[in-house]
């Protein structure tokens, strides 16, 4: 019988040396998708550029291929700001966002020079304006702007909706640009232009035509009326993935694509001149680029016919989906050749009800020491790890031209509880 191979790689062998639960992530897979991100857009025109979103995966290696692989970086926290200042990524190719920076935060920004802060808020607009100041310096600003478009997604994951936390609607945007040039007002940013990000896991770009459509009609007014010229348009993330069968995402450079063209020609219609654009895929680049091991402990049949299989993880190291109601696909490692004979549910080991890895999923029948490959987890599943019940992070490991490497190494209990005095 042979096993499930992952990228040339028998995760068997992977389980055992490394131990389970165990991110598995090809670093081929990575570098395939970024360059077929930049195939549809950096390579469009030099007006383009891809800012990687570091929230849904970050680590030392994932910051050396992006380095090699020229995108920037999207960071929403001094701790993502700090291991890529720890690498050396170029702090001009970093865009901080973040709709509740801390004074903290922006300093650190600041003071490496990072080349753009994306904001939220007046506050935080006059804010970074002061401490600019304070520092002699001149920070390049874009602001988040409230499309008031609702995304066709988990309500977790829409952003642009009238209300949101995050982003200024229009009418807030136009006082800030109005309001710049009178005295030393805001002298101490630049306002580069504005970012919107409607939602994420989004099946096709409906949605983001829809805030475009707002957001170049507030381009074309701010230089009616004001003369304003904007610079940058940065148009977020959100492409989705096909996490199960029920997932059919549209074509990435017709997603991508139908967006550029939108700007392209209402530029060209009102005499505009077409702003730099950015955006910034997460899930898109990682998710289908790795997986989670996991090994079977108790197996429990009970009267009425449910089946619960148990794993060594599940809530700690994915919380997606018990947040989200996030669903997986999953294979028996080492019975993959045998045909499902039972509906099962795949539990996590924390002690919530909610901590089903996957509902009803058929598989061979299971018993404890085989071993299951849960599909798709590359995004948000390390990001998103917590130590829930005392369970330490899991260990990362990288495959690249089917050999696997040791990247992230797992937590031990020492390390969990070294803050503790
Ligand atoms: N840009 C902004 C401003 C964002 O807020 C996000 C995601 C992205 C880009 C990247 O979105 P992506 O391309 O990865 O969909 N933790 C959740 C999703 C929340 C994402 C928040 N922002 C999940 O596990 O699905």
């Amino acid at each position: 019988m042979s096993n499930f191979k992952f990228h040339g790689v028998d995760v068997t062998g992977l389980a055992h040396e490394y131990g389970t639960p165990l991110y598995v992530v090809s670093e081929d897979e990575i570098v395939r998708r970024i360059r077929a991100i930049k195939g549809c857009f950096d390579e469009r025109n030099e007006r383009c550029s891809t800012f990687f979103a570091s929230k849904s995966f970050l680590t030392k290696d994932m910051l050396r291929i992006l380095m090699r692989e020229g995108l920037g970086l999207d960071v929403v926290s001094g701790g993502e700001l700090f291991l890529a200042q720890e690498m050396r990524f170029p702090p001009e190719k970093i865009a901080f966002h973040g709709n509740s920076k801390t004074e903290r935060e922006i300093a650190a920004g600041l003071d490496c020079g990072v080349g753009k802060f994306v904001c939220d808020s007046m506050d935080e607009i006059e804010l970074i304006d002061r401490m600019a100041g304070e520092r002699g310096a001149n920070a390049r600003v874009l602001i988040r702007v409230t499309p008031g478009v609702e995304a066709h997604t988990h309500k977790y994951m829409s952003t642009g909706e009238t209300g949101s936390k995050f982003g200024l609607p229009p009418e807030m945007i136009k006082e800030v640009v109005s309001s710049r040039g009178t005295s030393a007002y805001l002298s101490n940013i630049s306002l580069m232009g504005f970012h919107f990000h409607v939602g994420s896991q989004l099946m096709d770009n409906s949605t983001n035509l829809e805030a475009l459509g707002v957001i170049l009609g507030l381009i074309k007014e701010l230089r009616d009326d004001y003369g304003f010229e904007t610079r940058i348009l940065d148009m977020g993330g959100g492409f989705g993935v096909r996490y199960t069968k029920k997932d059919n995402p549209q074509n990435i450079a017709d997603f991508i694509g139908g967006m550029v063209d939108k700007v392209e020609s209402f530029c060209r219609s009102y005499g505009l001149s077409c702003p730099s654009l950015v955006i910034e895929p997460g899930r898109w680049i990682v998710s289908d680029a790795g997986i989670t091991l996991y090994s079977v402990g108790s197996v429990k049949r009970l009267p009425g016919g449910a089946v619960y299989v148990g794993v060594d993880g599940g809530y700690p190291d994915n919380p997606r989906p018990a947040l989200y109601g996030a669903e997986y696909e999953a294979v028996l490692v080492n019975k993959v050749d045998l045909p499902p004979s039972e509906t099962v549910s795949i539990a996590g080991k924390c002690c919530e009800s909610g901590d089903i890895l996957i509902r009803d999923i058929e598989l061979p029948e299971a018993q404890r020491g085989d071993l299951i490959a849960v599909l798709g987890t590359g995004a948000y599943n390390h990001s998103m790890a917590n130590n829930y019940n005392k369970n330490p992070i899991p260990a990362v490991v990288m495959v690249k031209d089917g050999t696997p490497r040791l990247s992230v190494r797992r937590q031990t209990y020492e390390e969990m509880f070294s803050g503790n005095i």
